[in-house]
């Protein structure tokens, strides 16, 4: 148990820089008291004493502001950040290694006993402040829930998702980088390339990006007529790039970021 303990304070020092002694974890940390009576009262519950279990882990709420069901699983590191408001339901799992911060909800959507109405989170997941993340799929290891964003739909591992309803950007880097460098070959998008899926950004960004092209061309288009009524026979279509067409499309890039 002291092993236990111990693991759980050096998780804290390393993952908080404002931690400053083990001292200090161990009185001023509500998230550590919470796990460690949550331990006792997921025990209580293990062993029949379910009323026991109920009235620690309500002890525990009082004492710390963070209300986790007997029932509910928790792995080893886990670290509840700040903490106050957070809620864990009866069948959530943590798993090893998740930091949690204040006013998050791992809730449930359904009223159906003895089923899986709660998340389960995977390793080294990170779900930001205010967060809730509701209903019984799963958060895949190392995948971050941006602060206040409502998760009601499972997230693959290592993404990240925010927002309300929640949708994940950087979900795969490969595809993102590729997108990106398509993009800066095309010449204009590099402002336009953004890691977000949100499908009313990436139709706005690809109509700025049409327009942008579109204008190049006439601009070059305007170049050549020119060059031909003062007589000179140019053998190919100059590359124009005005530059007030990329500081427009920078601009309105900009406005929809
Ligand atoms: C979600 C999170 C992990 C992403 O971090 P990141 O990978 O550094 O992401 P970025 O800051 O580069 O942002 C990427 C995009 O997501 C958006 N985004 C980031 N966090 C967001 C959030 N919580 N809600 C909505 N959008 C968010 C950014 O605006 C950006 O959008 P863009 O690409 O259109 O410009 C982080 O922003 C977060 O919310 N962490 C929780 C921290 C927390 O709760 N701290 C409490 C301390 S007390």
């Amino acid at each position: 148990m002291f092993a236990r303990i111990q693991s759980d304070i050096q998780c804290i020092l390393d993952r908080d820089p404002a931690a400053r002694s083990r001292w200090e974890v161990l009185t001023c940390y509500p998230g550590l008291h919470a796990l460690v009576l949550h331990r006792f009262a997921h025990g209580c519950w293990g062993w029949g004493l379910r009323w026991l279990g109920r009235f620690v882990s309500n002890l525990s709420r009082w004492l710390t502001g963070i209300e986790i069901h007997p029932a509910a699983r928790i792995g080893e590191r886990v670290f509840f950040d700040h903490a106050m408001g957070v809620v864990v339901g009866e069948t959530a799992v943590i798993g090893d290694g998740c930091t949690i911060y204040q006013g998050v909800t791992l809730g449930g959507t359904s009223l159906y006993k003895g089923t899986k109405r709660h998340p389960t989170l995977g390793c080294d997941v990170v779900v930001g402040a205010g967060a809730k993340v509701l209903g019984g799929f799963t958060v895949g290891d190392g995948a971050r829930i941006g602060s206040n964003a409502v998760v009601t739909k499972p997230v693959p591992a290592g993404a990240t998702a925010v927002g309300n309803p929640a949708r994940i950007i950087l979900a795969d880097a490969q595809a993102d980088s590729q997108r990106e460098a398509a993009a800066q070959r095309m010449g204009f998008s590099a402002y336009g390339v953004t890691a977000s899926d949100d499908p009313i950004s990436v139709a706005l960004r690809g109509l700025i990006d049409t327009c942008a092209r579109q204008e190049q061309k006439i601009a070059q288009l305007c170049l050549a007529v020119e060059q031909l009524s003062t007589g000179h026979k140019p053998d190919h279509l100059p590359l124009a790039s005005p530059p007030t067409t990329v500081s427009e499309t920078e601009k309105l890039n900009r406005l929809i970021e």
